[in-house]
């Protein structure tokens, strides 16, 4: 970054600013991730310079052969990595491949059906404050009060009520397995089309340890960024029929040229994935959030629906009367960085919270094992129990600064 140090050096300041944050604390973002140094470099490269507007040997401009062959690898090695019939990989990110769904599937005023941001799906899925919930009319579902995990029977009373022509599925914030097949026999009830948004889970989805979706819905949207360990971005898989429908909503209706540097990278990603070393990635995502989510309940915490099977662990802070705010910035203050989060039937506003949500997607790319993240929980639990405790704060932050030191970032340290 040489270049950048002489050209700009207020950026590369800030730059360096973050790689230093990144590597001096512990991120149980369940949405983040480091990718890899050859993810990196193909995002870093002179491809960012390449218009190529429209598809691999159909485009707007001259120069794309090699844009091409980087566009079809993509694609090919996405609809290998889920055994999907067609892949659009130009989305610049999930919430754009979403819009795209609806803008293919959809006309303005349409009913849809969404999981409820407030229950852990996504804004996307029909939310006030996103397009979703201004442009479709919305009708939404969410979780069970007592067991905290979608109440498919209210989704099927629901579905035979209001007759949506489009089901929309996925989570943000749900630690549990989604059952899709349900979810397409209650849209086969009603001839509603079934769109999955398996953002956060598609790495576990892609080696098999979470139910896949693409057997059972007509379109899949994921971003790259999560569990699947790829540069931010996003992708649709859908069934040939959808093929045209989906690519001209993708472009030209919503998008202009794509990403090239963007597509190369997550390409690059995608081909880590298919690697068998991606399988133990996820077995390890999935073994740390047992242990962290077994150890915060050996502690006392209350975890929203009792456990996870996936990578996110929601915890209830009400018992200990902390609020989601006041957790996420006393951790913060140690090092460890996690995301505030509503719980189900929240009472605090969606700014202050009563819950944090935890991942351990980027701590097991660092290489954590469950050994660390029980010592994590043990040592969360204290702060969040001795809020604002200068004594305890320190002794954690320097328990922090050792283990980041011990495990170094793949894309920054290697
Ligand atoms: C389920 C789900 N869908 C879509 C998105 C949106 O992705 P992006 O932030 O890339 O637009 C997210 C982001 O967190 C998500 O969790």
């Amino acid at each position: 970054m040489s270049s950048l140090r002489q050209v700009d050096p207020e950026i590369y300041r800030a730059i360096e600013l973050e790689r230093k944050r990144q590597q001096s604390t512990i991120n149980l973002i369940a949405s983040e991730n480091y990718t890899s140094r050859a993810v990196l470099e193909a995002l870093g490269s002179f491809l960012t310079d390449k218009y190529a507007e429209g598809y691999p040997h159909h485009r707007h401009y001259g120069g794309c052969e090699n844009v091409d062959v980087i566009e079809t690898l993509a694609i090919d090695r996405v609809k290998q990595l889920f055994h999907a019939d067609h892949a659009n990989v130009q989305p610049h990110a999930g919430a754009p491949a979403n819009m795209a769904v609806y803008l293919a599937m959809l006309q303005y005023g349409d009913t849809i059906m969404g999981m409820k941001l407030a229950h852990g799906g996504h804004m996307t899925h029909g939310d006030k404050i996103s397009f979703s919930g201004r442009t479709y009319n919305v009708v939404q579902y969410g979780v069970d009060k007592e067991t905290e995990r979608i109440d498919y029977q209210e989704v099927e009373r629901l579905a035979l009520e209001h007759k949506p022509k489009l089901i929309v599925v996925g989570a943000s914030s749900y630690p549990r397995i989604i059952d899709f097949e349900r979810f397409r026999q209650i849209a086969d009830m009603v001839g509603a089309k079934l769109m999955v948004d398996m953002a956060h889970i598609a790495g576990l989805i892609a080696v098999g340890l979470h139910p896949t979706p693409v057997p059972y819905a007509d379109i899949v949207t994921s971003t790259t960024h999560k569990t699947l360990r790829g540069p931010r971005g996003a992708f649709i898989l859908c069934r040939q029929e959808y093929s045209q429908a989906i690519d001209s909503a993708v472009f030209p209706r919503m998008q202009g040229g794509p990403l090239v540097h963007a597509i190369a990278a997550r390409a690059v990603s995608f081909h880590e994935a298919l690697q068998p070393s991606f399988l133990d990635y996820q077995r390890n995502i999935l073994a740390n959030a047992q242990a962290l989510a077994a150890e915060l309940q050996r502690l006392g915490l209350r975890l929203v629906t009792g456990g996870t099977d996936n990578h996110i662990v929601l915890v209830d802070l009400t018992p200990i009367k902390v609020t989601g705010k006041e957790a996420q910035e006393a951790l913060e203050r140690v090092g460890i960085v996690v995301n505030r989060n509503s719980i189900p039937f929240d009472l605090r506003s969606n700014w202050i919270t009563s819950g944090v949500r935890l991942g351990t997607p980027a701590m097991t790319t660092r290489g954590f094992t469950a050994t660390e993240m029980k010592l994590c929980a043990n040592l969360i639990f204290k702060v969040l129990t001795h809020l604002g405790d200068k004594v305890v704060e320190d002794q954690a932050q320097g328990e922090v600064s050792q283990w980041c030191h011990k495990f170094p970032i793949p894309g920054i340290d290697d």
